[in-house]
């Protein structure tokens, strides 16, 4: 099941031309995150992210779990490896442009004040 899914994005990524810059598609994007098909252990992303709300897609470096991950592929990823029990999806593929773009579409609804006592 997962390799067949890993096959097709696969060739997808071999029938788009080499050279085209392909901007991920939101709605898709959005089917992978909600899928658990990205992992072994019968999570999605949504199991924990319910509905994206907790994720600030418009952040450049990311902290998770105490590490330091420098973009939101790389952020992706770590979700994908240590959260769902999945390999990680290739930088380029067709997959992981499409949930980066749906990703940089989430806002948090509660955007958490910085508080600096003393201030
Ligand atoms: C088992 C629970 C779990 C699953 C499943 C999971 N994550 Fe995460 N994720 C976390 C935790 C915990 C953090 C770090 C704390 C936080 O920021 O919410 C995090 C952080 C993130 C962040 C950074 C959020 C921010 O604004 O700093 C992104 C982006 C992210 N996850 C994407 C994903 C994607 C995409 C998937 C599916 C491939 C996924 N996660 C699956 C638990 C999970």
């Amino acid at each position: 099941m997962k390799s067949a899914i890993l096959t097709m994005l696969m060739s997808l990524a071999l029938i788009l031309p080499a050279g085209t810059a392909y901007s991920g598609d939101v709605e898709k994007g959005k089917s992978l995150f909600n899928a658990a098909t990205l992992g072994t252990n019968g999570k999605s992303c949504n199991t924990c992210h319910l509905g994206g709300k907790d994720i600030d897609g418009s952040k450049k470096t990311f902290n998770v779990l105490g590490e330091q991950l420098n973009s939101i592929g790389d952020t992706v990823n770590y979700c994908i490896e240590n959260a769902l029990e999945g390999k990680p999806l290739d930088g380029n593929s067709e997959g992981m442009k499409n949930i980066i773009s749906y990703v940089k579409t989430l806002k948090p609804k509660k955007i958490q004040e910085h508080i600096t006592p003393g201030y």
